[in-house]
């Protein structure tokens, strides 16, 4: 692409600022279509600098004058910023900018939202609000004055003064750009205060439109305990006088940390139990912590620059994921947890787009907001936890946030905290930040004398730019089981630090049975032929619970590997073993929930292709579809016990055992509707008094082509809720049949309510149709046609959201011919186009290779 090499950023040609900021004044003259935007910026040259040039990233902003030390400036402007002649010596820079909210659709830098005026800026918004030094090593304090004719005026920090039109905001951490945020309307709050460890007093709020306000308490909850959770794990405290959450319809991503404001996607801060699911609840609580918890990791010690986002992503992800560990289950969070790294990271390091933990070079910054940067990123975290241990862990954070308070840090910084905490040298491990790809790990055993030996083998594939790897490290958590189902070895850490290397065990009477990976503690792939009977007896035994659910998930697979290869009845192995567990009630529902569900569609046809047999996502679908209903008949007795005894009584709560009993319940259902026909779920969808179960019922119904009328009712009863008609578009497209999805999607774009613009919008219709797998990979190529048609009209107004539903094509190589040609031939109709963004351009090129 013409683009993409043109203006690439690239991590070696790193260099300091030419001038550091001792003090920002903004004010803001709100007007939809011309706010004025003053800044005072107080700049000195940077001692540590190489470049003395002054200049100010900018982008479509209107300069109406500009002045140094009080005297007028003519700069030089260009598209990206301007360069201007200045003093030796520290200097006061004064701006005033014009810009224009209302035009802005690509809901970067300041625009509106159903009439409120708000802010994202991470990563490189900000040049789109005035001029200045837009990077993550640039920090500055910062006092805002905002105007305006709107009833709540927000900025970062602390109020200061405030009055009829106008309110004045001061924050005394020093905070780079993209951390800024402002918003002012019509909006309402619920209210709390925080009492902090140290027993300073935090007001709490989260600002919503009028009407919302009764669907605030659960965020609100979240956020407390996520307050009292920082404070008690990490010894993190709040610093500021308030804490304000700010909940937007349209939102390109789901949540932003700015420092003491907040921004939300409101589909992660409203919830009730009329219009929110267990699922939505769960990710509620997340979010909130996530974006809580980057007060400090990502806050006070931020990135140098935007290759180092893993710095603060993979940590805050590991940490959320620790937090919501502790408030539900530790297993089942870690079950969900690897579904969704391998369902979106290892589909991504497996394609064109597979890039490391941190890259090395980018066009758009905003492309590499991935899986691989937050979930591989808070992978690396938790190997490195395995490595040195809780306590080196802990030791290693608390010196973190002792040396790098305050700074723009490094990965190199990251490291060293640990090498220095524990005395480990990790040069080794570093490999995992820089070598992108998932290592494959085999292994064979041998039994002799009582002494078992494990011989494993890492590789890791080719990835763009990265034809040869070295052996990384990889903590390989081990147990071993006798024949009888005792565990005779108890989780054992081995490091594997050698492309091929041993590890034996003495002392044994029997050749064990080995449980590894236990926890899934390494992002790897293992691969191993071995026996349903083998998984089985793991199933059936084994001690740790990621490992009881993988030898379940290995089963199912193997399962439908052969019904696509060779149609294949499922064989009793793994029907029973899933009606043991099933009925097992000693086992957490939420865990026999996730136990009962089959992999997904795109994963099997990740690990057919892995296999080297082309996947055919239809006869994938088939497959699935027999397995769903030969399991429905292998547990037809036990299902309608389990979907009774799941009932929860009384009021509905979103709590973890609650949310558990209904997924349990709710799988049954989903396979008691393929017995009946739908009955089932028809009438418990007539008596649902909450969205778990009115979505439940209705996606039960939906999967087995039913459910018109009860289409059509929800759309009566929920026309009114833009949260929920978004899963009202999500189901139908994401469940209509192979052949029919395309027309499907299509219909829905026409509908009235197909508000395009708004990215949840968007992605409820098309970014459901591309993880439809059957019906996106239609033969006749009318989705890919129908996806790309509407990333090419997407891009023209938001190329941030339009770039990163491209993926949807990532997966073009696994495919037969046809479909290749037919995908590649989307791509290429989307390179073609004359005005692409940037961020598409890069995305598409990367793709096409
Ligand atoms: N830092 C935010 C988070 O992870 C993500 C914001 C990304 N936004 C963007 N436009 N790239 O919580
Ligand atoms: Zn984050």
């Amino acid at each position: 692409m013409k683009n993409t090499s043109a203006q690439a950023v690239h991590l070696s040609d790193y260099t300091p600022p030419a001038f550091l900021i001792d003090q920002v004044a903004l004010t803001f003259r709100l007007h939809p279509t011309a706010t004025r935007v003053l800044s005072k910026i107080a700049f000195r040259p940077n001692p540590a600098a190489t470049d003395r040039r002054f200049f100010l990233h900018g982008e479509q902003l209107r300069l109406i004058g500009a002045r140094i030390n009080g005297a007028p400036v003519s700069p030089e402007i260009t598209d990206t910023g301007l360069t201007c002649a200045v003093p030796d010596g520290p200097f006061t820079w004064e701006a005033e900018v014009e810009i224009a909210p209302e035009e802005n659709t690509a809901l970067e830098g300041l625009y509106m939202s159903n009439g409120m005026y708000c802010t994202q800026c991470e990563a490189e918004g900000f040049r789109k609000i005035t001029f200045y030094p837009d990077r993550p090593d640039v920090m500055a304090p910062f006092d805002v004055r905002i105007e305006g004719a709107a009833p709540v005026l927000l900025s970062n920090g602390n109020p200061e003064a405030r009055g009829e039109g106008w309110a004045e905001w001061h924050d005394p951490w020093p905070k780079p750009a993209y951390l800024f945020a402002l918003v002012a309307g019509d909006l309402v709050s619920k209210s709390d205060v925080f009492t902090t460890a140290s027993g300073k007093n935090v007001m709490l709020n989260i600002w919503v439109r009028p009407g919302d306000e009764d669907k605030c308490a659960y965020a609100l909850d979240a956020l407390k305990r996520s307050m009292v959770w920082d404070e008690q794990v990490y010894g993190r405290e709040y610093d500021l006088d308030v804490f304000n959450i700010v909940a937007v319809d349209d939102f390109n991503m789901g949540a932003m940390e700015n420092k003491g404001l907040n921004i939300f996607n409101s589909k992660y801060v409203l919830a009730s139990p009329e219009t929110a699911t267990d699922d939505d609840f769960a990710r509620i609580e997340a979010i909130i912590a996530h974006e809580y918890f980057h007060n400090w990791t990502g806050n006070r010690i931020t990135c140098r620059d935007w290759f180092q986002l893993c710095l603060k992503e993979g940590l805050t992800v590991f940490r959320d994921q620790q937090f919501s560990g502790d408030m539900r289950s530790h297993a089942v969070k870690r079950i969900e947890d690897v579904l969704m790294l391998r369902a979106r990271q290892f589909r991504e390091d497996n394609g064109p787009l597979a890039h490391p933990v941190r890259p090395e070079r980018y066009v758009e910054i905003n492309n590499f907001y991935t899986a691989t940067v937050y979930e591989k990123g808070a992978e690396l975290i938790g190997m490195l936890k395995r490595l040195v241990g809780d306590d080196g862990y802990a030791r290693a954070l608390d010196l973190y946030f002792e040396r790098h308070d305050g700074d723009a840090a490094t990965i190199e910084d990251w490291l060293k905290v640990f090498e220095d905490a524990t005395g480990r040298d990790l040069s080794q491990f570093k490999r995992w930040y820089s070598q992108s790809g998932t290592p494959r790990l085999t292994f064979t055993d041998d039994f002799n004398d009582g002494r078992y030996t494990l011989h494993f083998k890492q590789e890791t594939p080719p990835t763009p730019s990265q034809p040869e790897k070295a052996p990384q490290v990889i903590p390989i958590a081990v147990g071993l089981l006798n024949p009888n189902g005792d565990e005779v070895l108890p989780t054992t850490m081995l490091e594997m630090t050698e492309a091929e290397q041993s590890f034996s065990f003495e002392g044994l009477s029997t050749r064990p049975v080995p449980s590894l990976l236990r926890g899934f503690s390494a992002p790897v792939i293992v691969q191993r032929d071995t026996t349903a009977e083998e998984r089985a007896f793991l199933l059936a035994h084994d001690t740790d619970p990621f490992n009881k659910w993988e030898a379940g998930r290995t089963l199912a697979k193997d399962v439908l590997m052969r019904m696509v290869a060779d149609g294949a009845a499922p064989g009793p192995a793994y029907l029973d073993a899933l009606r043991a567990m099933a009925g097992d009630d000693a086992l957490d529902p939420a865990f026999r929930a996730l136990a009962l569900r089959l992999p997904s569609e795109d994963d099997m046809a990740q690990s057919l292709f892995d296999s080297g047999i082309t996947p055919d996502p239809l006869a994938i679908h088939a497959a699935c579809e027999k397995l769903k209903t030969a399991v429905a008949r292998h547990l037809s007795d036990l299902l309608p016990r389990l979907h009774d005894a799941m009932a929860c009584p009384g009021p509905y709560a979103p709590d973890a055992r609650n949310a558990g009993r209904r997924a349990l319940r709710q799988a049954a259902l989903g396979y008691l509707s393929r017995l009946d026909g739908g009955a089932l779920a028809a009438a418990r969808y007539a008596e649902a008094d909450n969205m778990t179960d009115q979505l439940g019922a209705l996606s039960c119904l939906l999967e087995i082509g039913e459910g018109a009328a009860e289409v059509a009712g929800f759309f009566r009863q929920w026309s009114a809720d833009r949260l929920v008609m978004d899963k009202w578009f999500a189901l139908q497209a994401g469940l209509a049949a192979p052949h029919k999805a395309a027309s499907v999607a299509r219909s829905l774009t026409e509908h009235p309510d197909f508000d395009w613009k708004n990215p949840n919008r968007f992605r409820a219709v098309i970014g459901a149709l591309a993880t439809n797998a059957a019906g996106f990979h239609d033969p006749s190529g009318a989705s890919y046609d129908l996806v790309a048609d509407w990333l090419i009209r997407l891009d023209a107004i938001n190329p941030q959201t339009a770039a990163r539903m491209s993926t949807a094509f990532e997966t073009w190589a696994r495919y037969d011919a046809d479909r290749q040609a037919l995908m590649r031939g989307a791509l290429e109709r989307i390179a073609a186009r004359d005005g692409l963004s940037r961020d598409m351009g890069e995305m598409v090129g990367r793709m096409l290779g």
